[in-house]
Protein backbone atom coordinates (compact mmCIF):
# COMPACT_ATOMS: atom_id res chain seq x y z
CA UNK A 1 0.00 0.00 0.00
CA UNK A 2 0.98 3.82 -1.20
CA UNK A 3 1.58 5.71 2.05
CA UNK A 4 2.80 9.31 2.50
CA UNK A 5 6.10 7.91 3.63
CA UNK A 6 6.91 5.23 1.37
CA UNK A 7 5.58 1.95 0.40
CA UNK A 8 4.18 -0.93 2.82
CA UNK A 9 3.73 -4.20 2.99
CA UNK A 10 0.39 -4.23 4.37
CA UNK A 11 -1.07 -7.38 6.20
CA UNK A 12 -3.51 -7.76 9.11
CA UNK A 13 -2.16 -6.91 12.26
CA UNK A 14 -4.04 -9.09 14.49
CA UNK A 15 -3.54 -12.34 12.21
CA UNK A 16 -0.21 -14.58 12.94
CA UNK A 17 -0.40 -16.13 9.98
CA UNK A 18 -0.70 -12.70 7.24
CA UNK A 19 2.35 -10.98 9.61
CA UNK A 20 4.76 -14.29 9.14
CA UNK A 21 3.93 -14.00 5.45
CA UNK A 22 5.81 -9.94 5.79
CA UNK A 23 8.42 -11.55 7.25
CA UNK A 24 9.38 -14.37 4.70
CA UNK A 25 8.95 -11.59 2.06
CA UNK A 26 10.56 -9.36 3.01
CA UNK A 27 13.46 -12.12 4.33
CA UNK A 28 13.38 -9.94 7.58
CA UNK A 29 14.67 -11.11 11.29
CA UNK A 30 11.30 -12.18 13.53
CA UNK A 31 12.65 -9.97 16.39
CA UNK A 32 11.87 -6.84 13.88
CA UNK A 33 8.69 -5.16 15.23
CA UNK A 34 6.04 -3.47 12.56
CA UNK A 35 4.86 -0.73 12.80
CA UNK A 36 0.69 -0.39 13.16
CA UNK A 37 -1.30 1.55 11.06
CA UNK A 38 -4.93 2.94 11.91
CA UNK A 39 -7.04 5.48 10.26
CA UNK A 40 -7.02 7.70 13.36
CA UNK A 41 -6.44 8.90 17.05
CA UNK A 42 -9.77 7.03 18.17
CA UNK A 43 -8.39 3.95 16.09
CA UNK A 44 -4.55 4.26 17.34
CA UNK A 45 -6.29 4.32 20.95
CA UNK A 46 -7.84 1.02 20.71
CA UNK A 47 -4.34 -0.13 19.89
CA UNK A 48 -2.15 1.58 22.39
CA UNK A 49 -1.95 3.32 25.72
CA UNK A 50 -1.72 6.97 24.66
CA UNK A 51 -0.82 9.28 27.39
CA UNK A 52 -0.67 13.35 27.44
CA UNK A 53 2.34 13.67 25.51
CA UNK A 54 1.62 10.97 22.71
CA UNK A 55 -2.29 12.56 22.42
CA UNK A 56 -0.41 16.22 21.65
CA UNK A 57 1.79 15.00 19.16
CA UNK A 58 -0.71 12.55 17.35
CA UNK A 59 -3.18 15.51 17.67
CA UNK A 60 -0.38 17.80 15.94
CA UNK A 61 0.72 15.96 13.13
CA UNK A 62 -1.75 12.43 12.60
CA UNK A 63 -2.68 11.77 10.16
CA UNK A 64 1.06 11.84 9.10
CA UNK A 65 4.81 10.65 9.40
CA UNK A 66 5.09 10.07 12.93
CA UNK A 67 5.35 6.84 14.80
CA UNK A 68 4.12 6.96 18.35
CA UNK A 69 5.36 3.82 20.55
CA UNK A 70 3.32 2.95 23.63
CA UNK A 71 2.35 0.28 25.87
CA UNK A 72 -0.23 -2.12 24.31
CA UNK A 73 -3.58 -2.65 24.82
CA UNK A 74 -4.27 -6.68 25.55
CA UNK A 75 -7.02 -6.93 23.28
CA UNK A 76 -5.41 -4.12 20.79
CA UNK A 77 -5.66 -6.23 17.88
CA UNK A 78 -1.90 -6.43 16.63
CA UNK A 79 -0.60 -9.89 17.61
CA UNK A 80 2.33 -10.71 19.17
CA UNK A 81 4.43 -11.56 16.44
CA UNK A 82 3.67 -8.23 15.03
CA UNK A 83 5.04 -6.80 18.33
CA UNK A 84 7.96 -8.90 18.29
CA UNK A 85 6.60 -10.29 21.82
CA UNK A 86 7.09 -6.76 23.47
CA UNK A 87 4.58 -5.14 25.35
CA UNK A 88 4.41 -2.02 23.77
CA UNK A 89 3.26 -1.12 20.28
CA UNK A 90 4.24 1.37 17.23
CA UNK A 91 1.17 3.10 15.82
CA UNK A 92 0.68 5.75 13.12
CA UNK A 93 -2.16 6.85 11.07
CA UNK A 94 -1.00 7.50 7.91
CA UNK A 95 -1.68 10.63 5.22
CA UNK A 96 -1.97 8.94 2.30
CA UNK A 97 -5.32 9.07 0.90
CA UNK A 98 -5.39 5.36 -0.67
CA UNK A 99 -4.10 4.31 3.18
CA UNK A 100 -6.90 5.90 4.54
CA UNK A 101 -9.23 4.46 2.43
CA UNK A 102 -7.55 0.60 3.21
CA UNK A 103 -7.69 1.41 6.77
CA UNK A 104 -11.58 2.65 6.82
CA UNK A 105 -12.70 -0.22 4.26
CA UNK A 106 -11.14 -3.20 6.52
CA UNK A 107 -11.57 -1.40 10.24
CA UNK A 108 -8.46 -2.85 11.77
CA UNK A 109 -4.77 -1.80 12.26
CA UNK A 110 -2.68 -2.81 9.22
CA UNK A 111 0.91 -4.25 10.30
CA UNK A 112 3.27 -2.32 7.71
CA UNK A 113 6.76 -2.70 7.15
CA UNK A 114 8.17 -0.58 4.49
CA UNK A 115 7.91 -2.74 1.02
CA UNK A 116 11.83 -3.47 0.42
CA UNK A 117 13.42 -6.79 1.37
CA UNK A 118 15.10 -7.04 4.76
CA UNK A 119 18.51 -4.42 4.28
CA UNK A 120 17.42 -2.69 1.04
CA UNK A 121 16.55 0.87 0.66
CA UNK A 122 12.70 1.77 1.30
CA UNK A 123 10.36 1.85 -1.99
CA UNK A 124 8.69 5.09 -2.77
CA UNK A 125 6.95 4.09 -6.16
CA UNK A 126 4.60 1.10 -6.65
CA UNK A 127 7.68 -0.03 -9.64
CA UNK A 128 10.23 -0.22 -6.90
CA UNK A 129 7.82 -1.92 -4.41
CA UNK A 130 7.51 -4.58 -7.22
CA UNK A 131 11.10 -5.05 -7.86
CA UNK A 132 11.81 -5.73 -4.06
CA UNK A 133 8.78 -7.85 -3.73
CA UNK A 134 6.69 -8.45 -7.07
CA UNK A 135 5.84 -12.28 -6.64
CA UNK A 136 5.54 -12.63 -2.78
CA UNK A 137 2.51 -10.38 -2.55
CA UNK A 138 -1.17 -10.82 -3.32
CA UNK A 139 -1.92 -7.33 -4.61
CA UNK A 140 -0.29 -3.89 -5.12
CA UNK A 141 -2.34 -0.36 -4.70
CA UNK A 142 -0.88 2.37 -6.76
CA UNK A 143 -1.05 5.52 -5.06
CA UNK A 144 1.77 7.32 -7.28
CA UNK A 145 5.41 8.60 -6.18
CA UNK A 146 5.24 8.96 -2.72
CA UNK A 147 5.56 12.67 -1.12
CA UNK A 148 7.58 13.01 1.86
CA UNK A 149 9.82 9.47 0.17
CA UNK A 150 11.56 9.00 4.12
CA UNK A 151 10.12 6.79 6.61
CA UNK A 152 8.15 8.19 9.84
CA UNK A 153 9.77 9.51 12.72
CA UNK A 154 9.55 7.09 15.56
CA UNK A 155 9.04 8.38 18.64
CA UNK A 156 8.80 6.37 21.98
CA UNK A 157 6.55 7.33 25.16
CA UNK A 158 6.81 4.89 27.80
CA UNK A 159 8.34 5.59 31.35
CA UNK A 160 11.15 8.82 31.41
CA UNK A 161 11.48 11.54 28.60
CA UNK A 162 10.60 11.20 25.04
CA UNK A 163 12.66 9.18 23.28
CA UNK A 164 14.19 9.88 18.95
CA UNK A 165 14.42 5.85 17.85
CA UNK A 166 14.46 7.27 14.45
CA UNK A 167 14.66 10.58 12.48
CA UNK A 168 12.26 11.03 10.01
CA UNK A 169 9.79 13.29 8.40
CA UNK A 170 8.87 15.16 11.26
CA UNK A 171 11.69 17.03 12.56
CA UNK A 172 13.07 16.65 16.29
CA UNK A 173 12.35 20.45 16.32
CA UNK A 174 8.97 20.99 15.62
CA UNK A 175 8.15 17.27 18.22
CA UNK A 176 10.56 19.12 20.76
CA UNK A 177 8.19 22.29 20.26
CA UNK A 178 5.12 20.47 21.64
CA UNK A 179 6.87 17.93 24.45
CA UNK A 180 10.51 19.87 25.15
CA UNK A 181 13.65 17.74 24.45
CA UNK A 182 14.12 14.58 22.97
CA UNK A 183 16.27 12.25 24.87
CA UNK A 184 18.38 9.74 22.47
CA UNK A 185 16.82 6.56 21.77
CA UNK A 186 18.88 4.93 24.71
CA UNK A 187 18.03 1.27 25.83
CA UNK A 188 14.52 1.76 23.46
CA UNK A 189 17.45 1.92 20.77
CA UNK A 190 17.76 -1.98 21.30
CA UNK A 191 13.93 -2.81 21.25
CA UNK A 192 13.98 -0.74 17.55
CA UNK A 193 16.26 -3.35 15.98
CA UNK A 194 15.08 -1.73 12.64
CA UNK A 195 17.87 0.72 12.90
CA UNK A 196 20.16 -2.11 12.14
CA UNK A 197 23.89 -1.24 10.48
CA UNK A 198 23.22 -0.95 6.83
CA UNK A 199 19.47 -1.17 6.86
CA UNK A 200 19.30 0.74 4.39
CA UNK A 201 21.93 -0.21 1.73
CA UNK A 202 22.25 0.16 -1.98
CA UNK A 203 24.96 -2.33 -3.59
CA UNK A 204 27.46 0.09 -4.24
CA UNK A 205 29.85 1.47 -1.34
CA UNK A 206 28.76 5.20 -0.59
CA UNK A 207 31.08 8.24 0.27
CA UNK A 208 29.82 10.83 2.19
CA UNK A 209 30.17 14.89 2.24
CA UNK A 210 32.06 14.71 -0.74
CA UNK A 211 32.67 17.83 -2.87
CA UNK A 212 32.54 15.85 -6.48
CA UNK A 213 33.07 12.28 -8.20
CA UNK A 214 35.58 10.85 -8.95
CA UNK A 215 35.78 8.50 -12.02
CA UNK A 216 34.03 5.70 -12.34
CA UNK A 217 31.30 6.80 -9.18
CA UNK A 218 27.96 8.01 -9.48
CA UNK A 219 27.41 11.42 -7.77
CA UNK A 220 23.95 12.83 -5.39
CA UNK A 221 24.27 16.60 -5.99
CA UNK A 222 22.62 18.68 -3.97
CA UNK A 223 21.56 22.33 -4.45
CA UNK A 224 23.11 24.32 -7.25
CA UNK A 225 26.64 22.69 -7.32
CA UNK A 226 28.43 22.96 -10.30
CA UNK A 227 30.26 19.95 -11.51
CA UNK A 228 33.64 19.95 -12.67
CA UNK A 229 34.38 19.94 -15.79
CA UNK A 230 37.39 17.42 -15.45
CA UNK A 231 34.62 14.95 -13.91
CA UNK A 232 33.95 12.39 -16.56
CA UNK A 233 31.00 13.86 -18.42
CA UNK A 234 29.72 9.96 -18.63
CA UNK A 235 29.68 9.51 -14.96
CA UNK A 236 26.01 9.56 -13.70
CA UNK A 237 24.58 13.19 -11.72
CA UNK A 238 21.59 12.49 -9.56
CA UNK A 239 20.26 15.84 -8.49
CA UNK A 240 18.80 15.30 -4.93
CA UNK A 241 17.46 19.19 -5.00
CA UNK A 242 18.86 21.45 -7.70
CA UNK A 243 17.40 24.22 -5.34
CA UNK A 244 18.76 22.66 -2.21
CA UNK A 245 15.65 22.43 -0.79
CA UNK A 246 15.88 19.56 1.96
CA UNK A 247 12.07 18.87 1.35
CA UNK A 248 12.75 18.03 -2.27
CA UNK A 249 15.89 15.97 -1.05
CA UNK A 250 14.03 13.48 1.40
CA UNK A 251 11.54 12.87 -1.43
CA UNK A 252 14.19 12.09 -4.20
CA UNK A 253 16.47 10.53 -2.21
CA UNK A 254 16.17 6.60 -1.94
CA UNK A 255 14.61 6.76 -6.00
CA UNK A 256 18.56 8.64 -6.47
CA UNK A 257 19.95 5.79 -4.74
CA UNK A 258 18.58 2.95 -6.53
CA UNK A 259 18.78 4.77 -9.82
CA UNK A 260 22.48 5.85 -9.07
CA UNK A 261 22.95 1.96 -8.19
CA UNK A 262 21.39 0.80 -11.17
CA UNK A 263 24.17 2.03 -13.16
CA UNK A 264 27.13 -0.63 -11.32
CA UNK A 265 29.40 2.71 -9.86
CA UNK A 266 32.43 2.08 -7.96
CA UNK A 267 31.04 3.83 -5.68
CA UNK A 268 28.24 6.21 -5.09
CA UNK A 269 29.50 10.00 -4.05
CA UNK A 270 27.03 12.08 -1.95
CA UNK A 271 27.25 15.70 -1.85
CA UNK A 272 27.41 17.27 1.38
CA UNK A 273 23.88 17.44 3.23
CA UNK A 274 23.13 19.85 5.84
CA UNK A 275 22.11 18.19 9.47
CA UNK A 276 19.27 20.37 10.13
CA UNK A 277 15.60 20.11 10.13
CA UNK A 278 14.82 16.88 7.69
CA UNK A 279 18.79 16.95 7.19
CA UNK A 280 19.09 15.22 10.29
CA UNK A 281 16.66 11.97 8.84
CA UNK A 282 18.66 12.39 5.89
CA UNK A 283 21.91 11.77 7.17
CA UNK A 284 20.79 9.39 9.17
CA UNK A 285 19.66 7.05 6.29
CA UNK A 286 23.22 8.09 4.08
CA UNK A 287 25.03 7.11 7.10
CA UNK A 288 23.16 3.64 7.98
CA UNK A 289 23.59 3.04 4.03
CA UNK A 290 27.46 3.98 3.89
CA UNK A 291 27.71 1.55 7.08
CA UNK A 292 28.83 4.14 9.40
CA UNK A 293 26.30 3.78 12.36
CA UNK A 294 24.72 0.78 13.69
O1 LIG B 1 7.09 5.54 7.21
C1 LIG B 1 7.06 4.45 7.79
O2 LIG B 1 7.17 4.33 9.03
C2 LIG B 1 6.91 3.20 6.91
C3 LIG B 1 5.52 3.23 6.25
C4 LIG B 1 5.22 1.98 5.46
O3 LIG B 1 4.54 3.47 7.23
N1 LIG B 1 7.09 2.00 7.68
C5 LIG B 1 8.29 1.62 8.17
O4 LIG B 1 8.25 0.44 8.87
O5 LIG B 1 9.31 2.27 8.01
P1 LIG B 1 9.55 -0.40 9.26
O6 LIG B 1 9.06 -1.71 9.76
O7 LIG B 1 10.49 -0.46 8.10
O8 LIG B 1 10.17 0.41 10.46
C6 LIG B 1 9.51 0.42 11.72
C7 LIG B 1 10.43 0.90 12.81
C8 LIG B 1 11.57 -0.08 13.01
O9 LIG B 1 12.76 0.65 13.28
C9 LIG B 1 11.10 -0.87 14.23
O10 LIG B 1 12.15 -1.49 14.91
C10 LIG B 1 10.41 0.22 15.03
O11 LIG B 1 9.73 0.99 14.04
N2 LIG B 1 9.44 -0.31 16.00
C11 LIG B 1 8.28 -0.95 15.74
N3 LIG B 1 7.68 -1.34 16.88
C12 LIG B 1 8.48 -0.92 17.90
C13 LIG B 1 8.41 -1.03 19.33
N4 LIG B 1 7.40 -1.63 19.94
N5 LIG B 1 9.42 -0.47 20.04
C14 LIG B 1 10.44 0.17 19.43
N6 LIG B 1 10.56 0.28 18.08
C15 LIG B 1 9.60 -0.26 17.32
MG1 LIG C 1 12.09 -0.32 6.68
Amino acid sequence: MPTETVYGLAADAGSAEAVAAIFAAKGRPRFNPLIAHVADLDAAQRVARLDARALTLAEAFWPGPLTLVAPARAEGGVCDLARAGLDTVAVRAPAHPVAQALLRAIERPLAAPSANRSGRPSPTTLGAAQDELGAAVAAALDGGPCRVGLESTVVSLLDGPPRLLRPGAITRAEIEALVGPLAEAGQDAKRSPGRLLRHYAPAAPLRLDAKEPRPGEAFLAFGPQPIDARFDAAAQVIHLSPTGDLGEAAANLFSALRAADAGRPTAIAVAPIPGEGLGEAIRDRLARAAGLVG
